[in-house]
C-alpha cells in the first residue's frame, strides 16, 4: 500500500476480542498498519468479550501474537497503550451503554464472534444509537459464515439492513485480502494478451482449488455443523470464480466492481436437485498422514459426532450462464487433510484446431494451462508446448513461471491489513454485498438440500488427493484435475 494516506482517526471496537481471530490476525494486522504509517496516533481499539480480564489482561494476552521483528517493538508499545477492554455479554444492554459513553467520532465495529451473535449485536448497536453517523462514520465488519444456507443468509441481511445501510456493512471474505486474489483483476484487465482469449472460444474449462493439509483439529464443533461445502465454496471459491469470470468494470470504483461480480455470481448455475449425484461429490477423510501430521479418522477427531455425515471434501461442477462463458464448465474443489496445501485457479485452454506436426496427434498435445497460484507460493505460470531439440519434430511441455516473491518484497502480511484499512477509509470494493452473498448461497442450495436428505460422503485417505468420485466427475467429461502441490 505504498503511497496510501493514513486512515482517518477512529475507534475500532472488536467484539470477541479474546478470540483466536482477534489475537492471531486482527491485532497483528493493525500493528502492521501502524508500522506502515497507515494508522495514526489517534486510532484506538476497544476489545469486548465476556472474559473476566481488564485492560492489562487483554494487552498481555496479545503480546505473544504480535510481530517480533526488530522494528515492531516501538509500534507495538504505542498501539498497546491504546487498547482497552470492556467486559460484557453481547446480548445484554450494559456493554452497549458503556460503549455509548466511550465512543465518539468515527467508529468501526468488528464482529469477530460466533455467527449467532451477528444480528443481535447490530440490533443492540442500533438500539443504543451507536450506528448513527451524526458525528462520524459508523461501520460494521462481519465475519463469515454469513448464514448457513440461503434462507438464513436472507434473514440475516434483512435483520441487519433494517437497522443500518448497506454502505455501513462490510461483510468479510478474507480470501479477498490475499494479494494474488486482488491481482487476478490486474492480470486480466491490464494485459491485452489474456483478455483476448478469456472466453468460451479459447477456454475449455476452469478449475478452482483450495486444498489444505490441515485436518479439523480443534475446530470440530464448528466444522461438524458446517462441512467443506458451506465453509469454503459459496464464499471463498465463488469469490475466486467471480474474479476470473466477471466482465470488465467501467471503473475501479467499489460499486462498479461489485456490480460486475454480483452479475457473475447471479449467473452461476450449480447442479439442480436431479443433477447433484452427478455434478457434486462429497468426501470425508480417514486416518492417514497429511502435511507433517498423523491424522485420525474424521470420526475420531475431537467434538465430531461418531456417526457424522459431514463432508471434509467437496467438489462441484458449475456453469456460468453468460455470453462469455456459455458451455465452459468450472470445477471447484476444496478439502481438508489432503496431500498438499494448494490454492489455485487453473485455466485450461482448448487445443489448437489442427495438428501440423507430423506424428503428433493434436489430441495428444497437452493443452495450454494458465495457473494463477494463490497459496502457498503466490505467482502465475503458463504451460505451453515447445519443440524438443533434435532433427525430428517432436513436442515437449515447458512452463513460464512468475513468482511474486522473486520480484516484489512481500513483507510480513496476514491478509487482513488491506481489509481493515479499506474498511477504515470507506472502500467497500473487497467486501461482499448482500446480493453477492445471497447469490452464492442460491447456487449451492440444491446441493445442501440433496446432501441433507441422506447419503454418505465417500471416504478418502488423509494425505491423498481426495475421493475417487471427484476424479470420476471430470473423467466422465474427458478431463482430469490439475495435480495438487
Ligand atoms: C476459513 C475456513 O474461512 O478459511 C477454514 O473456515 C479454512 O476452514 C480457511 O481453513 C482457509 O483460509 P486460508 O487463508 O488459510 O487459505
Amino acid at each position: 500500500m505504498t503511497g496510501a494516506a493514513p486512515a482517518p482517526a477512529a475507534t475500532l471496537v472488536i467484539f470477541g476480542a479474546m478470540g483466536d481471530l482477534a489475537k492471531r490476525l486482527l491485532v497483528p494486522s493493525l500493528l502492521n498498519l501502524v508500522r506502515d504509517g497507515l494508522l495514526g496516533d489517534d486510532f484506538r481499539i476497544i476489545g469486548v468479550s465476556h472474559h473476566d480480564v481488564d485492560d492489562a489482561g487483554l494487552r498481555d494476552g496479545l503480546d505473544d501474537f504480535v510481530g517480533k521483528e526488530d522494528d515492531a517493538g516501538e509500534a507495538w508499545a504505542s498501539l498497546r497503550e491504546r487498547i482497552s477492554y470492556l467486559r460484557g455479554s453481547f446480548d445484554e444492554d450494559a456493554p452497549y451503554a458503556a460503549l455509548k459513553a466511550r465512543v465518539t467520532g468515527n467508529a468501526a465495529f468488528y464482529l469477530a464472534t460466533a455467527p449467532g451473535f451477528f444480528g443481535t449485536i447490530v440490533d443492540r448497536l442500533a438500539d443504543a444509537g451507536l450506528t448513527d453517523e451524526a458525528d462520524g462514520f459508523r461501520r460494521v465488519l462481519i465475519e463469515k459464515p454469513f448464514g448457513h444456507n440461503l434462507p438464513s443468509a436472507q434473514a440475516l441481511n434483512r435483520q441487519i439492513l433494517a437497522r443500518i445501510g448497506e454502505g455501513q456493512v462490510y461483510r468479510i471474505d478474507h480470501f479477498l485480502g490475499k494479494e494474488t486474489v486482488q491481482n487476478i483483476m490486474i492480470a486480466r484487465f491490464a494485459n491485452a494478451l489474456l483478455e483476448a482469449v478469456w472466453n468460451s472460444r479459447y477456454i475449455d474449462h476452469v478449475q478452482i482449488t483450495a486444498a489444505e493439509t490441515v485436518s479439523v483439529g480443534t475446530r470440530g464443533k464448528f466444522y461438524d455443523a458446517t462441512g467443506a461445502l458451506r465453509d469454503m465454496i459459496p464464499n471463498h471459491l465463488f469469490q475466486l470464480l467471480a474474479m476470473v469470470g466477471m466482465e470488465p468494470p467501467n471503473s475501479f470504483d467499489a460499486e462498479a466492481i461489485r456490480n460486475e461480480k454480483a452479475k457473475l455470481l447471479a449467473a452461476v448455475r450449480g447442479p439442480k436437485a436431479g443433477e447433484v449425484a452427478r455434478d457434486a461429490v462429497r468426501g470425508q477423510y480417514r486416518a492417514g498422514r497429511a502435511g507433517d501430521a498423523d491424522v485420525p479418522d474424521y470420526h475420531a477427531e475431537d467434538l465430531i459426532a461418531a456417526d457424522s455425515r459431514t463432508e471434509t471434501y467437496a467438489a462441484i461442477r458449475v456453469e456460468v450462464e453468460t455470453w462469455r462463458w456459455a458451455g465452459v464448465p468450472f470445477y471447484l474443489r476444496t478439502g481438508k487433510a489432503l496431500s498438499a496445501r494448494d490454492t489455485e485457479i487453473v485455466v485450461v485452454f482448448k487445443p489448437v484446431p489442427f495438428a501440423l506436426f507430423r506424428d503428433t496427434d493434436v489430441t495428444r498435445l497437452p493443452p495450454n494451462e494458465l495457473v494463477l497460484q494463490v497459496q502457498p507460493h503466490e505467482g502465475i505460470s503458463l504451460d505451453f508446448i515447445v519443440k524438443k531439440p533434435g532433427p525430428v519434430v517432436d513436442t515437449g511441455e515447458a512452463s513460464l513461471d512468475f513468482r511474486y516473491a522473486d520480484h516484489f518484497p512481500l513483507g510480513h502480511r496476514t491478509g487482513y491489513e488491506t481489509l481493515l484499512y479499506d474498511a477504515l477509509i470507506g472502500d467497500q470494493t473487497l467486501f461482499q454485498r448482500a446480493d453477492m452473498i445471497e447469490a452464492g448461497w442460491a447456487a449451492v442450495q440444491p446441493i445442501l438440500d440433496a446432501w441433507g436428505e441422506g447419503g454418505e460422503p465417500e471416504p478418502y485417505a488423509a494425505g491423498s488427493a481426495g475421493p475417487a468420485g471427484a476424479a470420476t466427475m471430470l473423467a466422465r467429461e474427458g478431463r482430469h484435475w490439475h495435480a495438487l502441490g
